[in-house]
């Protein structure tokens, strides 16, 4: 088959297409017929090196944890899907090799979905990365209720596309930050106040104002949002390891690795299917432009997603 692999790690390596084997859906997995892979920052990273220490790998490494497609073959134990399914999942694995960048992949059948129905392959591709990372934040970690107000980092960007439109259904007030030229997108979202972080200090904005902070970009964002949180409120952040400074503070702090998870995924294709959430804007390109799509991601100039067509 045909697959975006890298045989070395570097910024500026690029990815390109290589033959190589099939996988085989081994006894709890399915085979995914790939029609569209999604394009996450963490890709970006990956290809850069930056996951060496955390996660074993092998060249060619093919990239992509995010597929929508059709199952194409089920492994002997696998009950819940028939060849011809149409699916999505986030397919990351325990060693880096075998990615969505790629006509096939084959994965753990308990972590695969159905396909929402009503969207396009290319939509639910968009999807299972970063709607996992949303939920399992904001209802796994933060415990987010109804009628409390949640603080939404980078809500223009994939993760912060879902968190809005989850928080908003739950019940929440939603208050985002995000560049000016991206705020129609957000408002049309759900969110109830939008803050431009490029021309204002969100933390002189809200001082004390929030139960929940979701910080999607760390550093100075996550320090700053710990004076936005009421007393006994929550941060939850998928880049700020070190929570200490929030915990010297008494301030409940958590740090979030997206998990690959089939009935989360489940939840989140209903919540689509009742038009509860919709997918995040997405451009289209060509699995021959996973480079190209990596850098312009990179440089902040994507509303919402990219997927790339097989
Ligand atoms: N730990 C995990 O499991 C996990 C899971 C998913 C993602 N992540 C990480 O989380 C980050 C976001 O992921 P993503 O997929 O949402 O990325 P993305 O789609 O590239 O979106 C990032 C967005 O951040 C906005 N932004 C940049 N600087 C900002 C700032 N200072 N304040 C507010 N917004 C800012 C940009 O939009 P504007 O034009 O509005 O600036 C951009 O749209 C990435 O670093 C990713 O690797 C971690």
């Amino acid at each position: 088959m045909k697959a975006m692999v890298i045989e070395e790690f570097g910024s500026s390596v690029q990815p390109f297409l290589k033959e190589v084997p099939r996988p085989v859906a081994l006894d709890n997995e399915v085979l995914i017929k790939v029609a569209y892979a999604g394009v996450n920052p963490v890709d970006g990273k990956i290809k850069a090196g930056y996951l060496t220490g955390a996660i074993p790998h092998e060249f060619p490494l093919i990239l992509g944890w995010d597929a929508a497609g059709t199952v194409a073959e089920v492994g002997k134990n696998v009950k819940n899907f028939k060849v011809g399914d149409e699916v999505f999942a986030y397919v990351r694995k325990p060693i880096l090799q075998w990615g969505a960048y790629a006509e096939y992949v084959a994965f753990d059948a308990q972590n695969v979905a159905k396909k929402p129905r009503g969207i396009s392959f290319a939509q639910a591709a968009a999807l299972p990365l970063v709607s996992l990372t949303a939920w399992q934040s904001l209802f796994d970690a933060a415990h987010l209720k109804k009628g409390e107000t949640v603080l939404i980092h980078a809500a223009s960007g994939g993760v912060g596309s879902m968190a809005v439109q989850f928080a908003k259904n739950a019940g929440a007030q939603v208050i985002t930050t995000a560049s000016r030229k991206k705020h129609d997108y957000v408002k049309k979202l759900g969110a109830d106040l939008l803050i431009d972080y490029q021309k204002e200090d969100f933390a002189d904005r809200l001082p004390r104002s929030v139960d929940v902070v979701f910080d999607t970009v760390g550093g100075e964002t996550f320090q700053k949002s710990l004076a936005c949180l009421k007393k006994g409120g929550r941060i939850v952040s998928i880049l700020q390891r070190d929570l200490t400074e929030a915990e010297q503070k008494g301030i409940e702090a958590h740090y979030v690795f997206v998990s690959p998870s089939g009935p989360e995924l489940h939840t989140i294709a209903q919540l689509i299917e009742q038009k509860k959430v919709v997918p995040p804007h997405i451009e289209e390109m060509d699995l021959r432009e996973a480079g190209a799509a990596l850098n312009k991601l990179q440089a902040g100039q994507v509303l919402g997603k990219i997927v790339l067509k097989i």
